[in-house]
């Protein structure tokens, strides 16, 4: 079974042909709501909205450790996380579909691990690829297989919000080699990996990043809703081509 975490601008898969809703409970509490269950093209989807159906929960207040927690309980085998970004490359537009390859994390103060109290051992993971290489390339495969062009590689810079970056804090991010900035992508995308499910991003440009291009002197959220909504159906349409292709995750 693929499961398909949703964030801003994916609260729902259209394509999902529901067959039922669980509320889960995990030992790291409640996910952000109930884990819809159903199916695409005959095969097992599950989905989670992150911030809530309700868009209720911000990017710092996710539970993102009973979120990976309920998915890989309940079978998922692979895990695609949905999110919007905004852009510090010129060349990366609102409305362009990426698929980061490396991830910097900024953020603070989450629950991040699993391995953790007194109980526990200390347990590294190898983080040197944070994302799954199979999964990317099913997610690229299928992108081109529905003419859908996507950036195949960037890095992912998880910043802690709720606010927007200041430019100087942009400008400091390309220094890094961040090519995109989300709130949102850790530690997801760790906590899958300690799981040992594989995990893959991808992600919706939404916006230029603060101080860059049309975002010079500020941000525009509306803008952002309008660009959002039309660049989801594509992920969608990729999403769905995957799990057509039957390929191992999404069985
Ligand atoms: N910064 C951080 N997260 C984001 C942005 C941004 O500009 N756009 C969408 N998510």
């Amino acid at each position: 079974m693929l499961a398909v975490i949703g964030g801003s601008g994916l609260t729902q898969l259209a394509n999902l042909d529901v067959s039922h809703r669980e509320v889960l409970r995990t030992p790291y509490g409640e996910p952000s709501g109930a884990v819809i269950f159903g199916q695409i093209c005959g095969r097992p989807v599950a989905f989670l909205a992150r911030h809530g159906y309700g868009h209720t929960i911000p990017p710092h207040e996710v539970n993102y450790r009973a979120n990976i927690w309920a998915l890989c309980k309940r079978g998922a085998l692979g895990i695609i996380s949905v999110a919007s970004v905004g852009s510090i490359r010129s060349d990366l537009k609102p409305g362009d579909v990426v698929i980061p390859h490396q991830i910097i994390d900024y953020t603070w103060g989450r629950k991040s691990t699993y391995h953790e109290g007194q109980e526990c051992k200390v347990t590294h993971i190898d983080f040197t690829e944070p994302y799954d290489r199979l999964l990317r390339a099913q997610l690229i495969a299928a992108a081109g297989e529905v003419g859908i062009a996507v950036s195949s590689s960037a890095v992912y810079a998880a910043t802690q919000g709720p606010r927007l970056e200041t430019a100087a804090e942009i400008n400091r991010l390309e220094r890094d080699g961040a090519d995109v900035v989300g709130m949102t992508g850790m530690p997801e995308a760790a906590l899958a990996r300690e799981m040992g499910v594989p995990y893959a991003a991808i992600s919706v440009v939404a916006n230029y990043a603060a101080g860059r291009a049309d975002s010079r002197d500020g941000i525009s959220f509306e803008t952002i809703q309008g660009v959002l909504h039309e660049s989801m159906g594509h992920v969608r349409t990729i999403i769905e081509r995957m799990i057509d292709r039957g390929d191992p995750n999404c069985s």
